[in-house]
């Protein structure tokens, strides 16, 4: 007997939670163009293309710049299954959900991870980091999250490799919710390792973790005294498919790529800068709404994240249910807080080309209804 299985009839959200944002019609029309082979000269020089729009957007030079396959999670298990060796110490910043990820994966790789922690919503300064670092020598890696999705909160992150690198340690980072959202320059800034997410504010569908590493970072990987005990996510291996050898690795997927060099182009068309203030101004116009129906943001202002925003729930409203009538009444996806802030805080992306002012308009109204009426 036939399946009788409907044709897929998807309705259309609007994304404004932790990704991923809306994708730009641009990435999603580019993504139905027809495929090409991994060695063909076109998709060849789109890696090329794609590599060079990469660096412009990460402001960096470092050779080895390329979009890991998979999401975020595989930008940052191949971070700590390159750079770590068992029996290296790894300094981490803890302060919300993705540093503990974090923290699991290094633990996994054999380094001896040191947490140092700030409450849920926190950021660390330099001298804390410092601290750390003197504490726990020698340090091979800190790392830390510029911008932590499960809290709304932005760590600073000039001024910080200077003291990484007078520990003689590599700076790694997770910018999956800060790349082309907000300022951030790998080189300027000197960090070694980072990874981010397409979903985010790149504003491509899910299952590109964009990557790149450092000098320093290069040649701790080459020096390693065993082989990257990951198979797939091997940056050596990797390398050789996206440098001029085109050794064959593993089959990558064109159609997201075509989104991404797509997705690329407009924040170059955009211009970073631009894109960045746009998501700031975004974000202050929702905070000010957010003011005027009397709800509190979590984080404090100077540390606040503007492509993503927590809301405190007010006493005795029920969290959950106000996202299910936001969804069910007016098409809009937020999400909500979890681990300590769970039931807390509502949290709301704006993100690439979620990051609208019409989209605020819509949410602040949408909630502005929901809690006069009382659900
Ligand atoms: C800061 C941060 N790091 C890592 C991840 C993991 O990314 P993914 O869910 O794309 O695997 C996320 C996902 O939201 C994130 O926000």
């Amino acid at each position: 007997m036939a399946l009788a299985i409907n044709d897929l009839n998807v309705p259309q959200r609007l994304l404004l939670g932790p990704g991923p944002s809306a994708v730009h019609p641009r990435v999603l029309r580019t993504m139905s163009t027809a495929l090409v082979g991994y060695l063909d000269p076109e998709w060849l020089s789109l890696m090329d293309e794609e590599q060079a729009l990469l660096r412009a957007v990460f402001q960096t030079k470092n050779t080895m710049t390329f979009p890991m396959s998979g999401t975020g999670s595989a930008g940052m298990e191949t971070a700590f299954c390159n750079f770590v060796e068992p029996g290296d110490t790894v300094v981490i910043g803890c302060n919300g959900y993705f540093s503990e990820r974090m923290c699991e994966m290094a633990k996994l790789y054999g380094a001896n991870v040191k947490r140092i922690e700030k409450p849920w919503g926190g950021v660390f300064t330099p001298a804390e980091i410092e601290t750390a670092l003197a504490e726990n020598k020698p340090v091979k890696i800190l790392a830390l999250i510029h911008a932590e999705t499960s809290t709304g909160a932005l760590q600073p992150l000039e001024g910080m490799a200077e003291v990484v690198h007078r520990h003689g340690a590599l700076f790694l980072i997770d910018c999956v919710t800060s790349l082309s959202g907000v300022p951030l320059n790998i080189d300027g800034w000197g960090i070694d390792v980072a990874f981010s997410a397409s979903q985010k504010c790149l504003g491509c569908p899910p299952g590109l973790s964009p990557f790149t590493v450092g000098d320093q970072a290069r040649e701790a990987l080459y020096r390693r005294k065993n082989r990257v005990p990951n198979w797939y996510l091997d940056l050596t291996m990797i390398e050789k498919y996206w440098n001029k050898e085109r050794v064959y690795h593993h089959t990558p997927s064109t159609t997201l790529h075509y989104g991404f060099r797509e997705g690329l182009r407009l924040v170059l068309e955009e211009g970073l800068e631009d894109r960045w203030f746009r998501h700031q101004a975004i974000a202050e116009y929702l905070w000010d709404k957010m003011a005027t129906l009397g709800l509190k943001l979590f984080v404090p202002r100077e540390n606040r994240l503007p492509s993503l925003s927590t809301i405190c729930v007010p006493d005795g409203v029920d969290d959950a249910a106000v996202r299910t009538r936001l969804r069910e009444a007016y098409n809009i996806d937020i999400a909500g807080g979890f681990g300590p802030l769970k039931g807390k805080i509502w949290r709301v992306g704006l993100m690439g080309f979620s990051s609208r002012r019409e989209n605020v308009t819509l949410l602040s109204e949408a909630l502005r209804e929901i809690l006069h009426g009382k659900i």
